[in-house]
């Protein structure tokens, strides 16, 4: 009997995973493809690409193909899914596999076709496109194939995708360009404003993930943070407080709380009693902002928890979505 595999990949804006059945995510690296831009040619794809920023000649750049969630650039994006299909499958090459990719809900079906013909030409013998908020539910563990409304709020870097799913299928959703970068942007515009210190994208993401809230900390948090001083020009190092970070993610986690609002109240009587019941569920990387949970829960009135595993869960629901549609067969 011939092998067969199953793969799942997540194209994220920030990250792109890929699952194996059987092995779980095999491979997780950044969406980045570095290109030679006098001849357009692809110097590197991940992590290869990523240490090449700003460590190479002028002539190179990296380029985010899938910023926003969508595929903005078909034939790097194609390329890109080769590579990392190779990689991922190594030597198991015995027969072509069974693909599916995940794909943020706003993609058009132009965006979609992209994809699965790119799929297609980096050696798939069937394609499944999947969204992103299915794949969510499913990598966080609940059985989408009954018919009961599941709330799932997916973070991400660049999109925010809340859906209301039930019977395997999306009911009601909305997808907004607010997630875990816009966090970034917002601790950056901050320090500028208040404290006249301009500091780098990565520094902001390091001040989100240590002590960032979108919802009071039981404790108040510090950190130093280093930047260049505005005024003189000079680096400065200053002490900011979780509280300062609420201030300054104030705005975006609105933003997220309104489009859950959104969804909510287009949501058929019957599903939003389920979801009261049961709770609204979150992925993606952006869920782990501090208190971003607590907010959504306080501003709707519903239980929110964050799935097991936020991060992944995407990849996971996306690769297991072959076996919740064919059955588990080995043919
Ligand atoms: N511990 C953490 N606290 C806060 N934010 C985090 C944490 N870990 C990761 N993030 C943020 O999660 C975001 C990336 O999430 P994820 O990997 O789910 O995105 P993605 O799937 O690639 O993007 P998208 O779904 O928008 O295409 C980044 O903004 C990152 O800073
Ligand atoms: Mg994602």
């Amino acid at each position: 009997m011939a092998l067969s595999t199953d793969i799942g990949i997540d194209l994220g804006t920030a990250s792109i995973l890929v699952y194996i059945k059987g092995k779980g995510v095999v491979l997780k690296e950044p969406s980045v493809v570095a290109i030679n831009r006098d001849t357009n040619e692809i110097k590197a794809i991940g992590e290869d690409a990523r240490l090449m920023i700003g460590r190479t000649p002028g002539n190179i750049m990296a380029v985010r193909p899938l910023r926003q969630g969508v595929i903005s650039n078909y034939t790097v994006t194609e390329q890109m899914l080769k590579y990392f299909i190779k990689k991922a499958m190594g030597k198991r090459t015995l027969r072509k596999p069974r693909i599916s990719v995940c794909i943020p809900s706003g993609a058009t079906e132009v965006e979609k076709k992209a994809v699965e013909e790119a799929a297609y030409a980096a050696g798939a013998r069937e394609v499944a496109i999947i969204e992103e908020p299915v794949a969510a539910a499913i990598g966080a563990g609940i059985d989408i194939s009954k018919a009961c409304g599941n709330m799932i709020v997916d973070i991400g870097g660049g999109t925010s995708d809340i859906a209301v799913i039930s019977l395997g299928g999306t009911v009601v959703s909305t997808s907004v360009k607010i997630a875990g970068d816009d966090f970034d942007e917002a601790i950056v515009r901050y320090m500028r404003k208040k404290h006249n210190l301009l500091i780098g994208e990565r520094t902001a993401e390091d001040v989100k993930i240590q002590i960032g809230s979108a919802y009071k900390r039981p404790e108040l948090a510090t950190m130093e943070v280093r930047g260049r001083n505005l005024v003189t020009g000079l680096p400065k190092t200053i002490t900011i407080t979780s509280d300062e970070t609420l201030e300054a993610l104030r705005e975006p986690a609105m933003q997220i709380v309104d489009a859950v609002h959104n969804v909510l109240e287009r949501t058929p009587p019957e599903l939003a009693a389920d979801i009261y019941d049961r709770g609204i569920v979150m992925t993606g990387g952006g869920s782990l902002l501090s208190g971003l949970d607590s907010l959504i829960e306080e501003k709707t009135g519903i239980n929110t928890m964050i799935a097991e595993e936020p991060l992944i869960a995407v990849a996971i629901g996306t690769g297991r979505f072959v076996e919740f549609m064919n059955g588990d067969r080995e043919d």
